[in-house]
């Protein structure tokens, strides 16, 4: 990604709102993630980076969580801080304002309602026993390669009826979406997932079925079908949706519990708390950044936000504030906050339709992992390492029981 350049800041920016802080590679982000992010609670609410582009950040909890949920001022539907992200990918609903947005978030909802998620529980905890038995009874492992990067993927590509060997050619994909190391543009990446999802949706459209799409493409759009156009951007957004998230939130939730034993013991004693310990770990442990464009110029935190101004929202900002949650930093599983209290998911119109499927996935691996492995920890001399981007991930977690 682009280097800071200092001639990114228009004249509405005051200079003492300049950090040096490119959202790409934040200081030490690689050793922790969290911590990177947090060093901007410590000044204004709202700083200009100059990488990129130019851009606003969201630097204190509550600013961030009401930038996020104001869609009449900040929209959600063109630009993206990652270099034509936004104009490229169209994203069918992530990138609709309201109200053109709702007929479209309402058909995806039906699709992933509760039944069909209840649905999906004995394939996730097939899965979780099926690549626990593949560890093959050793004393350790590489639980990103070996388990996180697995089960999200596969169960998202039986949700949508195509077969779970596609995975090793979609995984990548999510990677560069998110993370992107140069390798593609975002066109051919586009078009990557565009090619290969062709014709499944163009089975679907025509005969729906009972699978993901099918149920969505089913759902009429204010009484008429839905276009061949609209229906490859609701699954290309499907696609990317599924495919990195689960995977990062399930590393942090095993580094976690590695590296803290009191924690681990207490699930394997009482595994009754498992959900609520779920929504903690995934408060704590919020890896997704969003951007928006503002569309009327706004004064917030002192500065004047100037319509076509990016504004980079990073749930970890919101979360982690002790403005905004108590001892954030803290896992207490008796927290028992409503989920919906933390941006992990986001907050406003756009909050994840995936949140369900995510948090049913997180609960059956923790159940499956705690009933089968032995308490487990880091391995000797392991050193956790982040990748940062739009979806912060462990690139690797190496495990020893
Ligand atoms: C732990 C896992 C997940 C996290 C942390 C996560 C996070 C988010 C966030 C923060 C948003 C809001 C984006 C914005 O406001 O711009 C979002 C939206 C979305 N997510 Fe997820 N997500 C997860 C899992 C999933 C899964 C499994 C799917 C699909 C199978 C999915 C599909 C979507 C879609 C389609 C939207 C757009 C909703 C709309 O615009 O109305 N997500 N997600």
């Amino acid at each position: 990604m682009m280097e800071a350049a200092a001639g990114n800041r228009p004249d509405h920016v005051p200079a003492d709102r300049v950090v040096d802080f490119n959202i790409f590679a934040p200081p030490g982000a690689e050793q922790d993630y969290f911590a990177a992010w947090l060093s901007l609670l410590d000044g204004p609410g709202l700083v200009w980076s100059t990488a990129n582009g130019g851009h606003w950040i969201g630097a204190r909890g509550d600013i961030v969580r009401d930038i996020w949920g104001d869609a009449a001022r900040f929209s959600n539907a063109a630009l993206a801080v990652t270099p034509g992200l936004g104009e490229v990918m169209n994203f069918i609903p992530l990138q609709q304002d309201p109200p053109e947005h709702k007929p479209f978030r309402m058909a995806v909802m039906k699709g992933m309602a509760h039944q069909h998620i209840v649905a999906m529980e004995p394939t996730v905890r097939a899965e979780a026993q099926s690549l626990i038995e593949g560890l093959n009874g050793g004393n350790g492992c590489d639980f990103m390669q070996d388990f996180a990067e697995i089960l999200p993927v596969n169960m998202f590509l039986t949700l949508i009826g195509v077969p779970t060997d596609d995975r090793t050619k979609l995984r990548p994909l999510g990677q560069q979406l998110t993370r992107p190391d140069g390798s593609m543009t975002v066109v051919e990446l586009r078009d990557a997932a565009d090619n290969y999802l062709e014709p499944y949706v163009k089975a679907r459209l025509e005969n729906p079925g009972q699978d993901l799409f099918g149920r969505i493409l089913s759902v009429p759009i204010d009484d008429r079908p839905w276009s061949f156009d609209e229906a490859q951007r609701m699954c290309r957004n499907l696609l990317f949706g599924g495919l990195d998230t689960v995977v990062a939130m399930l590393g942090n939730m095993l580094l976690h519990l590695a590296t803290h034993p009191q924690d681990q013991q207490r699930l394997r004693d009482d595994p009754k708390l498992i959900p609520d310990a779920v929504d903690e770990l995934m408060r704590r442990y919020p890896t997704v950044s969003v951007t928006r464009n503002c569309v009327e110029d706004s004064e917030i935190d002192g500065v004047t936000i100037k319509s076509g101004d990016l504004i980079y929202l990073p749930s970890v900002i919101h979360n982690l504030d002790p403005r905004s949650f108590d001892r954030p930093e803290v896992v207490d599983f008796e927290r028992k906050l409503a989920p919906i209290r933390h941006t992990t998911m986001g907050t406003g119109p756009h909050r994840c339709v995936g949140a369900g499927l995510a948090r049913t996935e997180a609960i059956i691996v923790l159940q499956e992992w705690l009933a089968s492995i032995p308490p487990f920890r880091l391995a000797e001399g392991a050193k956790p390492s982040f990748r940062p981007g739009n979806v912060g991930a462990l690139s690797c977690l190496q495990l020893c029981w």
